[in-house]
Parts: C-alpha cells; structure tokens; sequence
C-alpha cells in the first residue's frame, strides 16, 4: 500500500469529509485488526485536517480509558469515565464539542497549545469501546459539521475493525 497525502480541501468541510471518507475505507479495506486500523485513522486524520495538533484514540479497558494509536505529543494514558472531555463523551455516550478547553470544568491538560477539542464516543454493538479525541490550537476550531464528519468515519473505524480483540 503506498499512502498518498492528497491536496485536501476543507472550505467546504461536508466535501473533505466526504473525501475523507473514502479515503478512510479504502485504508482499512481488507484490514480488521483494531490497532492497525486505529493507527491509520489516526494518521490520516492528522495528515488531513487542518488545525488539529493531536488525533487518536482511547479505549475502554477495565472500565477506564487507555491511550491508544494517536498522533501529537505524548499524551495522558489513562482517564477515568466521567472525567476530562474524552471521560465525559464515553460516559455520555455522544459526541462533544469543547470550543475552549480552558472553559470546560475538568479537562485534562495534556498539550497547553491545545486551545479546543472533539471527542467522538465509539459504540460497537451496543457497547462502548472507547472514544476519537482531536484537539486543536484555535479556539473552536470544530463545528457540527467536523462532528457529522467524525462520527461519520469514527463508524468506518468501528465496522472495518474486530474490536472485540481488544480486550
Ligand atoms: N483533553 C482530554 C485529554 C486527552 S488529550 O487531549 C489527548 C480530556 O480532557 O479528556
């Protein structure tokens, strides 16, 4: 597989997300282990949005987020449900949109850059297996537009991979 970094366009955020999109099925095509697929998501998200300083995963294991494949700097391993804006998605069970960390009571620092925030709870099955986090450096960098698309290809992630293998 040779991977080619496309000219992505974003000014329409519906179209680059539609891109995106088949983009992210023609990756995992074929491909069901869970941190291989979470590892290409991850790196075709950051090679691909403008603005975003760190995107990955955490996963539910023994009942608390873990870090999982991402891209950015090193960030925090474990996060309880309920706490920080990714703890709060998983235990909501919807997506956030955090236009200015600094506002939410609780987020977890992990970036001081990191200026706003996305995190896309992940349900296969019914379940909850953890939740896609991207941070950005500009004040509400995402819109509902960034959470249809995410939730879009957040979907694509969870049907290509045997999530099951995960815990
Ligand atoms: N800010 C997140 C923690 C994870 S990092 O952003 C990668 C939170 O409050 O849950």
């Amino acid at each position: 597989m040779t991977y080619h970094s496309e000219p992505y366009d974003f000014t329409d955020k519906r179209a680059g997300y539609e891109q995106l999109a088949k983009q992210l099925r023609g990756l995992l095509a074929g491909e069901t282990d869970p941190i291989a697929n979470a590892a290409n998501t991850a790196a075709l998200l950051f090679d691909a949005l403008p603005e975003v300083s760190w995107a990955g995963f955490y996963f539910l294991r023994a009942n608390e987020l873990i870090v999982g494949p991402f891209q950015g700097k090193p960030a925090c391993v474990r996060i309880a449900l309920g706490r920080g804006v990714c703890g709060t998605a998983a235990a909501r069970r919807e997506t956030i949109i955090v236009p200015d960390v600094n506002a939410f009571p609780g987020h977890i620092a992990c970036d001081a850059a990191s200026q706003s925030e996305i995190v896309v709870p992940l349900i296969a099955a019914g379940r909850l297996v953890g939740v896609l986090d991207l941070d950005s450096p500009r004040l509400a960098r995402f819109d509902e537009a960034d959470r249809r698309g995410l939730e879009r290809l957040a979907e694509l992630f969870v049907q290509a991979s045997r999530l099951e293998e995960l815990r």
